[in-house]
């Protein structure tokens, strides 16, 4: 009997703290992402690791402020940037008009709405915006979109907070369903998965104690008095940055699945 991958990894998403994020979450967090970026290090493991044989055109998936879709629409010869957030896509607009880019079109539409305006592409990227609990069905419809090859970039391990957070919280969290689930589902669909992976640092700074605390509320949700007490005292022991902001350290790994939309 087949292993159920799609509804264990709906089940555990539902079990996980993380929670769904809507698109006006998401317009909360725009500004800071976007001077985070651009994110160059993670975006140069991305690129260098794609094969853009046959590739004319792509579809980033949850494209956010343009991390990957501006540096490909350079490469290629169009670009679709498709994310729900109507502010990540201001801010990927602003990007474009600054950089010349005209060869880039966007589309303000979740995974679960009709991407019937949305032309089909020679390769579809999902880069750290898988959120959906229904994991089968997205990977089916990029797929589906793709004439020759889909990459999907997700998390390894079930949490977003450093291993000094979980440490400092003293609570063990129920962990999001990570990469392996797709790896399984798409055998399951009949398509051999290669799986790469990516190390990165991220270096967040937040300029109060506050911020820091969203941060950490943004992927565990609501904290205890006890918790945010401990929180604070770790946020005034961070290294503090020349702007006097105190910054975050976070060695993470993500997980590159690529895999062929057509048979060999
Ligand atoms: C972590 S950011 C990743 C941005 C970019 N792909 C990158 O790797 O830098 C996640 C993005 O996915 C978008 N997103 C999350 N859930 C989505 C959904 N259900 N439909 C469309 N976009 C979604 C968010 O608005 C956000 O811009």
């Amino acid at each position: 009997m087949a292993v159920d991958f799609a509804g264990m990894y709906r089940e555990q998403c539902r079990r996980s703290g993380y929670g769904q994020k809507s698109s006006r979450h998401w317009d909360q967090r725009a500004a800071s992402r976007d001077k985070r970026a651009p994110d160059g290090i993670y975006t140069e493991a991305c690129l260098s690791r794609m094969d853009f044989t046959g590739v004319q055109t792509v579809l980033d998936i949850g494209c956010g402020t343009g991390n990957l879709a501006i540096p490909l629409a350079r490469r290629v010869r169009h670009v679709h940037a498709l994310d729900f957030s109507p502010e990540m896509l201001a801010h990927l607009q602003a990007h474009r008009r600054q950089a010349g880019i005209k060869n880039l079109t966007v589309h303000q539409l979740s995974w679960a709405d009709s991407w019937r305006g949305v032309p089909r592409v020679d390769l579809a990227l999902c880069s750290r915006a898988l959120g959906v609990t229904d994991l089968r069905a997205a990977l089916t419809k990029m797929t589906r979109h793709a004439r020759r090859r889909c990459y999907a970039i997700t998390h390894v391990g079930g949490s977003f907070l450093g291993p000094d957070i979980l440490a400092r919280l003293g609570r063990s969290i129920v962990p999001r369903p990570d990469y392996i689930y797709a790896v399984n589902i798409l055998y399951q669909m009949g398509l051999r998965a290669t799986v790469d992976f990516l190390q990165t640092t991220a270096r967040m700074p937040y300029a109060t104690p506050e911020a820091f605390l969203d941060s950490v509320r943004w992927r565990i949700g609501d904290l205890q008095p006890r918790e945010i007490t401990r929180l604070k005292q770790m946020y005034r022991q961070l290294p503090v940055q020349a702007d006097g902001q105190r910054v975050y350290q976070h060695h993470f790994t993500w997980a590159m699945l690529g895999w062929e939309t057509t048979p060999a």
